[in-house]
């Protein structure tokens, strides 16, 4: 919706585009081993978003001179398909963003992943967006803890991740892709879900010292319901004996 001048109104009523209130997720659908050839896999669905994350490893280092001793590398590779958003039409391969989400994303599994078990090895996350609808990275983060959990990597902690933002003047969680792009800031946080560590923030736009402590409150709060969806995903592959396409 814009304006007469052509501004996207992101704010009617006291609503936001898509109906949600401030604090409401997007639907959150996650599905655990979807690939048949990866160690662990995920697929999820969040609003417009479309996720594919699989994971190999721990494997051989490849290449071998990069392995370390003492722990495993963790590799990560974040990916948006040609087809995913009209901004990627037809466009393939690595850019400048996608190296960033890669690293930031990486470094989030650093911190988790137990790899001192798995000296000379990797393990390799990758993330495929077949759908992009504004909070990729933390769909991501999302679909890779399960993927994680899946293939049987130990980890110290599970990790749920969303992004808040200003939509107008309205502090909203789980921003979507018009938020992202037309609103006046945007933050994505990842929180482990024992320990309430923040192990992703990043932030554009400007925010005050107390829109930042509220903001990150709501975070915590719809990193727990997206906990929840995380847990019961992985409860309905093992107790379903891995029976494919249910949600
Ligand atoms: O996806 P995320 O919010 O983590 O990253 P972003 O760089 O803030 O991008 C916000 C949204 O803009 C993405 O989710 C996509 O919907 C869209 N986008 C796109 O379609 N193509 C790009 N090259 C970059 C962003």
């Amino acid at each position: 919706m814009s304006d007469s001048k052509g501004k996207v109104e992101l704010i009617v009523n006291g609503k936001r585009m898509d109906g949600r209130s401030a604090d409401d997720l997007r639907d959150v659908k996650i599905q655990v081993g979807i690939i048949n050839e990866a160690d662990g896999s995920a697929y999820v669905e969040w609003g417009g978003n479309k996720i594919v994350c699989g994971i190999y490893g721990p494997r051989e280092c490849i290449p071998r001179h990069g392995a370390s001793p003492y722990h495993a590398l963790i590799k990560c590779r974040y990916m948006m398909s040609p087809f995913s958003s009209l901004e990627e039409h037809s466009r393939s391969g690595p850019s400048r963003r996608s190296n960033e989400l890669s690293k930031v994303i990486r470094e989030v599994f650093e911190n988790l992943i137990i790899a001192e078990k798995f000296p000379n090895t990797q393990i390799d996350i990758f993330i495929d967006v077949l759908q992009a609808d504004g909070g990729t990275r933390t769909a991501s983060i999302t679909a890779a803890a399960v993927a994680l959990a899946n293939a049987g990597i130990p980890m110290k902690d599970m990790v749920s991740a969303v992004a808040v933002g200003k939509a107008g003047d309205m502090l909203a969680l789980d921003l979507n892709k018009l938020e992202d792009n037309f609103g006046k800031s945007d933050m994505p946080l990842a929180i482990s879900n024992r320990d309430k560590k923040i192990l992703l923030v990043q932030m554009d736009g400007l925010l005050t010292k107390e829109e930042v402590m509220e903001m990150v409150d709501m975070v915590e709060k719809g990193c727990e319901k997206v906990h929840h969806i995380q847990t019961e995903a992985l409860k309905r592959f093992y107790q379903d004996g891995n029976e494919k396409v249910k949600w």
